[in-house]
């Protein structure tokens, strides 16, 4: 059986705002699953479910083979790292820490130890006599999550633990995170809007839209076949491009696209290819496009034209293309990597 099940939840607020819709989900023991889709798809009011912080509307939430819709969140063992995390401000980071371990009866030596082990791993073991007052935002943040982590319990819930830190100490600490959930094998739900960081952190990832899980899968799974055009716009950076068109003969055509695709006829399809894909070819055979802009990354560049007939596209390349704004080039697509979505359901065509 699953550690964690969501079975046919629902949640509609007082309000009457539906922000789930009926939704279900097995978690598997020691797995790290990522809610990740855009702001407002409902990724925290699902996660305050499973803390119990919010009632559930319909459906039922089981930990470890129980019911616990019911169960106070305190009687859980269900460790969260807010968005906004709440420290004690009037105690030490190494109290703020032992705080959970203390209430749960927890000796002396064995909390010193486990600070001790937990500080390190989260490198703020200089801090330990500070006050929350005298810490940055990141130090603060870290300090929450040591908090959560100490306690060893059952599930860490993570909603959007790292937004507050910059760029650097946030891949710093998803790399921790990543580390010390394997190290510990707690299963563990982390909420990210980041695709990256859904990407990089997941063993599955939840992508969501609207209330709505729209695919569950390995992040490779997710990447590589995305069911619905939502979910192939939303993972991927630059985004995936899209062009309408219509399949006819085993061919998907679009004004200036002419692609092999063993589908069944149909009109009103959507060819998605990711920037990545796409390939400046020498040949005059490719499709020609005018270049809008470029953007040189260092390990890639990423460019930005239009085709004859006005469809944008993004191309990346690993390779220092000598390309300039204004240029004419012919661009070509990898055919083994296209993707193809029924423009009326966005949902992905299957053969
Ligand atoms: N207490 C509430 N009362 C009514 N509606 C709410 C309440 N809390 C959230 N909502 C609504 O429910 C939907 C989902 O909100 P939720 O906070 O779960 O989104 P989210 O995916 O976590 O977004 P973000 O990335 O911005 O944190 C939104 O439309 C939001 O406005
Ligand atoms: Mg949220």
């Amino acid at each position: 059986m699953s550690f964690i099940n969501l079975k046919n939840v629902v949640k509609v607020y007082p309000d009457g705002t539906q922000a789930i819709f009926n939704s279900s989900l097995s978690i598997e023991k020691g797995e790290l699953v990522v809610f990740v889709g855009p702001s407002g798809c409902g990724k925290s009011t699902l996660l305050r479910m499973i803390a119990g912080l919010e009632d559930v509307t319909d459906g039922e939430i089981d930990l470890d083979g129980n019911r616990i819709n019911e169960i106070d969140p305190s009687e859980r063992d269900i460790a969260m790292v807010f968005q906004n995390y709440a420290l004690y401000p009037h105690m030490s980071v190494y109290n703020n820490i032992a705080y959970g371990l203390r209430s749960r009866g927890i000796k002396k030596l064995e909390i010193e130890a486990q600070v001790t082990n937990v500080s390190e791993l989260l490198q703020i073991g200089d801090l330990l006599s500070k006050k929350p007052g005298q810490l940055s935002g990141g130090q603060r943040q870290r300090v929450a999550m040591g908090r959560a982590i100490a306690r060893d319990p059952k599930v860490f819930l993570f909603d959007e633990p790292l937004s507050n830190l910059d760029a650097k100490l946030r891949v710093q600490v998803r790399l921790e995170i990543k580390k010390l959930q394997r190290k510990m094998g707690t299963t563990s739900i982390f909420v990210t809007h980041d695709q990256t960081e859904a990407m990089t952190l997941g063993d599955r990832l939840v992508v969501m839209n609207k209330g709505v899980m729209e695919q569950v899968g390995t992040p490779m799974e997710i990447y590589y076949h995305p069911k619905t055009k939502f979910v192939a716009e939303f993972i991927g950076t630059p985004s995936m491009n899209f062009i309408t068109g219509s399949i006819k003969d085993k061919t998907f055509k679009a004004s200036s696209f002419a692609i092999p695709a063993k589908y069944e006829d149909k009109d009103d399809v959507i060819l998605g290819v990711r920037p990545e894909d796409i390939s400046i070819t020498k040949a005059t055979t490719g499709v020609k496009c005018k270049v809008e802009l470029i953007e040189k990354l260092g390990s890639s560049t990423v460019i930005y034209c239009v085709d004859m007939k006005e469809n944008q596209l993004c191309v990346s390349t690993q390779s220092r293309a000598s390309v300039e704004v204004g240029d004419t080039i012919h661009i070509s697509t990898n055919n083994k990597a296209l993707h193809f979505f029924d423009r009326e359901t966005s949902k992905a065509l299957t053969k």
